[in-house]
């Protein structure tokens, strides 16, 4: 089984001191750093592009676990891989040659998702497993933090997990994941957990690691 990993999305962190909020959660206890790119087509929300993550890169080591909510993906991957990107995943639903995408993040030197919508069928990544280093299901709809867990995406999860077999390909759950649904999604099959007002809650740096720590304890229970 693969180790928990807590991924705190930075939607949720305040934007007026976002270099700060990064430096904040690396501290608090951040496996990964979840960044949602939304270009206000794709999804109904406009959030940051390449040139954010470019100027917080040097505030931390940790991973930048990008999610590419925007479409189309392909003319922007090279320049999040410039700006920092270690993770670079595109939705299914973004375009037609999901393929040819997840084969470009590769050449890029990056690790390669695939994120599904909820009403999307895991059916989507049959043939592309192999071009895969991690599934991202939405608990949600995207565009927006802060919302509820949607439990119709359990049975898909764990449906996804058996679908990734041993393949070196990690499962991240992502949209309204808190300490109270960790264990679930981790029980069914999720190893990589997006959180990002279960973890910015409160507002202050303290609070960061004790609500890390309880998501992290909830899934590895
Ligand atoms: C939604 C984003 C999620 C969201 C998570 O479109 O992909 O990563 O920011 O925020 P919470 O954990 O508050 O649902
Ligand atoms: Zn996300």
């Amino acid at each position: 089984t693969k180790e928990i990993l807590i991924a705190p999305s930075i939607l949720a962190a305040d934007f007026a001191r976002l270099g700060e909020e990064v430096a904040a959660i690396d501290a608090a206890g951040a496996d990964w750093i979840h960044c949602d790119v939304m270009d206000g087509h794709f999804v109904p929300n406009i959030s940051f592009g390449a040139d954010v993550i470019k100027a917080i890169r040097p505030r931390t080591k940790n991973i930048f676990d990008v999610h590419l909510m925007i479409a189309p993906a392909d003319p922007y991957l090279e320049a999040f891989a410039k700006a920092g990107a270690d993770v670079i995943t595109v939705h299914a639903e973004a375009g037609a040659h999901l393929d040819r995408s997840l084969q470009a993040i590769r050449m890029l030197g990056k690790k390669a998702g695939v994120s599904l919508c909820p009403a999307t069928p895991e059916s989507a990544i049959e043939h592309v497993l192999d071009r895969l280093d991690l599934v991202l299901v939405m608990t949600v709809n995207p565009g927006f933090g802060g919302q509820s867990f949607l439990g119709s995406q359990l049975e898909k999860i764990a449906r996804i997990k058996s679908m990734i077999g041993a393949r070196p390909i990690r499962l991240e759950v992502d949209g309204g994941v808190t300490r109270d649904n960790a264990a679930a999604v981790a029980a069914a099959g999720a190893d990589t957990l997006v959180a990002g007002s279960a973890v910015f809650r409160g507002n202050s740096a303290a609070e960061y690691a004790a609500n890390i720590a309880a998501i992290r304890t909830a899934a590895e229970a």
